[in-house]
């Protein structure tokens, strides 16, 4: 993961890398580090833990010191994934205080490089593999090369996926970068240029962007721009204007990001709908250019919440249009040789649309010949540049690292999709549209109806803070939810739990129970209730701790339910079909109330990242 700016050409260019920084956090936040070049000294600053350290760290020694007047500087937010979470580890990474390095990705083969370089005399102070960056540019530099040439001979010797940018004080008003599946952006000024992970990072400097594709080399100067292909071929890649994000997004009076994320999903969710839906009655997405001219099977890749959003779209399509669905792990279908009989199209799920995994999952399935879409919320991300067709949440960005209100809108359009094929392959009669479509807009009042339910969900987060492990059961639609309620807890609340199929418990999880262990159940009157009943009866005579949310039929069965909330009520067809966006709610504020309760950093939760550029 990692985000890297860099600016050239503009006074007081560490001011405009750490602006930059703050809006690449969600990349990673373990540690943070610039370095800047003046009159022929090269200064670097790295702070361990977030942004602000650094900031504090770097206005200390500005003080202190006369001001460091630059006009090159390189920044790095880091997501450690060689060598630990110390200041030694933080970017930038050196060579003989006159190179510095930041880098986004991993070097595959680091550890042959890094002995052949120790043999030769260069030093490691940290255990990263970015460090040989700094010693290859040295090595080339003194044995001749100019910047770029260095430059290319170290991309001769590195294998992997990455993105970097390097500076030299031997060449004082120049950067090398480079990208390999890791996304890199150049942003065009005014005799200046800047570099950024994303183009959100750069966009208070400049508008016009550049993407560097895959394998692209570039020698920027504050005057000059130069990229090459990875065959040395000088290219110019295209310009594309960008609109300026309104400065940095706040928290608008929530405690957190996550929490207002939470509470935005009916405001957010008619922006999802808005060019999908016509006239109230008429889904626009267009099945055949999709793939479907004819009836095939959809195969569908994605990670994490992404993923639990494109299970529950297999059961919709299937339901609905009655088309078979595989979904597919995006970090295992890319390293798989998988068959594509019986498929042509193929739907990656993700926010970000940089998830590493994710990406090369639609490679591979581009490769294998299939017609790929994408599901997205930030347009312009690597995946929406690569697929053959995106479809945006619309959503504004998610700051939260836990996705809440981008997997209700993944769900809207999964929705939508399902209702589409429904259409196309005579599944679904045009009266039965216009009720799904009279649904969908029902959608935003029936959620702001389910936040309602809050505070009986923070009493239950009172009741569950201190478990050790919590158990998430769900039958049909509401298994993926199990899975999404069992990931959003652990990953904010740091409390060990896991979803279950409910069906799947005697076939071994049941064995977990003992006394006091919560069990929670989402559940809906839709015809199955009682098998799902039946299963947490199983856990409730094992001594298990039950929360039932549901509907009132549902709560009215399960007596022995230890803890209940009563969900508002819905017609039944409705709350049936769309139990999915539904009982996200309940999933969502639970997660966030336990971990509330418990004080930890829900927005930036140990040890993740909002986007996962690694494999
Ligand atoms: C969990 C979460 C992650 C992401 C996953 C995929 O709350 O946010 O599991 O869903 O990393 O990310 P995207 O959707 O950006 O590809």
């Amino acid at each position: 993961m990692c985000g890297v700016v860099a600016v050239v050409g503009k006074q007081n260019a560490t001011q405009l890398v750490i602006e930059g920084l703050r809006k690449l956090e969600y990349r990673g936040y373990d540690s943070a580090g610039i370095a800047s070049m003046s009159n022929g000294t090269l200064r670097t600053i790295k702070s361990e833990g977030k942004l602000y350290k650094l900031i504090d760290k770097s206005n200390e020694i500005s003080n202190d010191k006369l001001h460091f007047d630059n006009s090159i500087a390189i920044g790095h937010t880091r997501w450690a994934t060689h060598g630990n979470i110390s200041v030694e580890n933080a970017h930038p990474l050196t060579s003989e205080n006159k190179i510095a390095v930041v880098h986004n990705g991993i070097i595959e083969n680091y550890e042959i490089l890094k002995n052949e370089l120790i043999s030769e005399g260069y030093d490691f102070i940290s255990q990263t593999d970015t460090e040989i960056l700094p010693h290859l540019f040295m090595k080339y530099i003194k044995l001749g090369n100019d910047f770029l040439e260095a430059g290319r001979l170290v991309l001769k010797d590195i294998r992997g996926a990455f993105a970097f940018v390097a500076m030299s004080l031997d060449f004082p008003n120049q950067l090398f970068a480079s990208r390999n599946s890791s996304p890199l952006a150049i942003g065009l000024g005014e005799k200046s240029n800047f570099i950024g992970s994303d183009a959100h990072s750069i966009d208070h400097l400049t508008q016009r962007i550049i993407y560097l594709e895959d394998g692209d080399h570039a020698l920027i100067k504050s005057d000059e721009l130069e990229i090459f292909t990875k065959d040395k071929v000088k290219v110019n890649r295209k310009v594309i204007n960008i609109k300026a994000e309104l400065g940095l997004i706040t928290k608008g009076g929530y405690k957190h990001f996550m929490e207002k994320e939470i509470f935005e999903q009916p405001s957010v969710i008619p922006q999802t709908t808005s060019t999908l839906i016509k006239n109230n009655s008429e889904i626009t997405i267009d099945i055949d250019r999709l793939g479907f001219e004819n009836k095939n099977t959809l195969l569908i890749s994605a990670a994490g919440t992404s993923y639990y959003a494109g299970m529950v779209g297999k059961y919709w399509i299937e339901q609905i249009a009655d088309l078979p669905v595989i979904v597919d792990l995006a970090s295992e279908y890319r390293y798989r040789k998988p068959s594509v009989f019986g498929q042509s199209s193929m739907l990656v799920i993700s926010q970000s649309g940089e998830s590493l995994d994710t990406l090369m999952a639609l490679r591979h399935g581009k490769e294998l010949g299939l017609i790929t879409n994408a599901i997205v919320n930030v347009e312009g991300s690597t995946i929406d540049r690569e697929v053959d067709n995106s479809l945006y949440t619309k959503v504004g960005a998610e700051i939260g690292v836990a996705s809440t209100k981008s997997f209700t809108s993944q769900l809207v359009i999964l929705f939508l999709i399902a209702v589409a094929l429904g259409k196309k392959f005579n599944n679904v009669k045009p009266r039965k549209i216009k009720e799904i479509c009279s649904y969908i807009n029902k959608l935003p009042s029936a959620i702001a109806q389910m936040l309602r339910i809050e505070d009986e969900i923070k009493l239950i987060a009172q009741n569950i803070k201190n478990a050790k492990s919590i158990i998430f059961l769900g039958r049909g639609l509401l298994y993926p939810l199990a899975l999404e309620g069992a990931l959003k807890l652990k990953e904010i609340s740091y409390i060990h739990a896991e979803g279950f199929a409910a069906g799947e418990m005697k076939h071994g999880p049941i064995a977990l129970i003992e006394d006091n262990v919560p069990v929670v159940m989402f559940l809906i009157s839709d015809g199955n209730e009682d098998k799902s009943i039946s299963n947490l009866q199983e856990a409730h005579s094992r001594g298990a701790k039950i929360i039932l949310i549901a509907d009132k039929k549902c709560i009215e069965k399960a007596t022995f339910a230890h803890l209940k909330i009563e969900i508002p009520f819905f017609e039944t067809d409705f709350k049936s079909l769309l139990s999915p966006f539904l009982m996200a709610i309940p999933a969502q504020l639970l997660a966030y109330h336990v971990a509330n309760e418990r004080g930890t950093d829900v927005d930036q939760p140990r040890n993740l990242a909002k986007s996962v550029t690694v494999e």
